[in-house]
């Protein structure tokens, strides 16, 4: 079966809003992708047809609300390939996730416990462990990245020592598109007795997913990047890890039994999910993940990866045609990556390219850091231009990039 673009194109109503007018070449998917109709169709249906809190009312609709939400954690769960739902929580997203766990597992480290970072993390998963650092004396260890942005296998083993109590690294860069080899880490990481953590922020919408097979204690992901809605996303823990982990927030609904001086708490999920949830949202995310799960997902795949080499091979291009101005992030031709391609070129500036491609090429890209400074500075660069492909993305957005950016080439020299 051939990967039909335009039926998935369909699917979405800001395309077809935006297509009378001609221009619209999105290609900001790592910061937001797009959302497809039926998960808009699934948040008006509750909010008009169950609208109500969940976990704590009696009434009918209070009753239908909990059945959606749990409903949506179900989803959630075969998408990621878990067992048992009650490992996934909803939270407000991947930095959301984040910092819970270094509120809640940081709860029982002391000075003098490490934590092991990547050079390659996004700034959500570095600056709650510098937070943490200050707060408790923890050691942060950075494993280093090669010149493609990939992490350095043959450090993994110096770095990550019995003092080692987390690994928390990202499955797959929203910089460089790389993907990180968790087998290897998580086997060390295992054999020091350090739990790890991945943030899937990038890798989830790439899925299918096998959370448990994969060997990390902690993922943790964002709804608005898997065609989901905003103000979501999920915390998955192994059920041992969630259950030693203390929470980091408290409030309504998580508790067993609350006395004036302490509280015995819930099982997770509840532990985690302190006061009302984003419910409307949580339903929207099993809906999305649903709809992503039931996709030809070998077949995206193909098509973006093509769509991946057709814009390599037309930087390649320019290059010869422009004096190789052009640098691109991110393993070589043929190495393994996320639809994704950061690049800087010689003499522009990253918000000079986005503004010439958004008004002259009707191109939406990411221009700056992406949250990754330290990264950036790493490669000596203060920002890289950022094209993200979602599955909606066909050859008419590959050509007006590459036409645009031979305009910048021309316009920015
Ligand atoms: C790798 C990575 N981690 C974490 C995040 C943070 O996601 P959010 O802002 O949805 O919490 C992002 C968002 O760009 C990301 O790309």
């Amino acid at each position: 079966m051939i990967f039909d673009v335009d039926q998935i194109k369909g699917q979405f109503a800001i395309i077809r809003n935006y297509a009378s007018g001609g221009r619209f070449h999105y290609l900001d998917n790592a910061a937001t992708a797009q959302i497809p109709d039926c998960v808009i169709s699934a948040m008006t249906t509750h909010d008009t047809r169950a609208r109500a809190n969940v976990k704590r009312g009696i009434h009918s609709l209070a009753q239908e609300a909990t059945d959606a939400f749990e409903n949506a954690r179900d989803l959630v769960a075969k998408y990621l390939g878990v067992q048992n739902s009650d490992e996934v929580i909803f939270t407000g997203g991947a930095t959301a996730g984040i910092n819970m766990i270094a509120l809640g597992f940081g709860q029982n480290l002391k000075p003098g416990d490490q934590i092991v970072l990547s050079q390659a993390e996004h700034h959500s998963n570095l600056v709650p462990w510098q937070m943490l650092k200050k707060l408790k004396g923890v050691n942060l260890r950075f494993l280093p990245v090669d010149e493609n942005g990939v992490i350095d296998l043959s450090r993994v083993e110096e770095t990550i020592t019995p003092e080692t109590k987390l690994v928390a690294l990202t499955h797959a860069s929203n910089v460089t598109g790389a993907v990180t080899d968790v087998g290897a880490i998580s086997e060390i990481a295992r054999e020091r007795g350090a739990k790890l953590m991945l943030d899937g922020a990038q890798m989830a919408p790439h899925g299918p997913l096998d959370l448990p097979g994969l060997g990390a204690d902690f993922y943790v992901f964002s709804g608005h990047k898997t065609y989901g809605p905003s103000g979501v996303g999920i915390l998955w823990g192994r059920m041992a890890s969630l259950e030693e982990m203390p929470p980091a927030f408290g409030g309504g609904e998580m508790v067993a039994h609350v006395a004036f001086e302490k509280t015995r708490y819930a099982a997770p999920p509840r532990k985690f999910e302190a006061g009302t949830p984003p419910i409307t949202q949580a339903v929207g995310l099993g809906a999305a993940l649903e709809w992503l799960g039931n996709q030809d997902l070998p077949g995206i795949h193909n098509h973006l990866n093509h769509l991946l080499e057709q814009i390599m091979a037309g930087m390649a291009q320019l290059n010869n045609t422009h004096g190789n101005r052009i640098r691109i992030l991110g393993p070589p031709k043929g190495e393994k990556r996320l639809p994704l391609i950061s690049f800087a070129i010689r003499d522009a500036h990253p918000h000079d390219i986005c503004q010439i491609m958004n008004d002259r090429h009707g191109v939406a890209l990411r221009g700056g850091h992406h949250c990754a400074e330290p990264l950036h500075e790493l490669f000596d660069l203060d920002g890289t231009t950022r094209a993200s492909l979602g599955m909606f993305n066909g050859r008419e957005d590959v050509d007006a990039l590459l036409n645009g950016l031979e305009d910048c080439l021309n316009i920015l020299d």
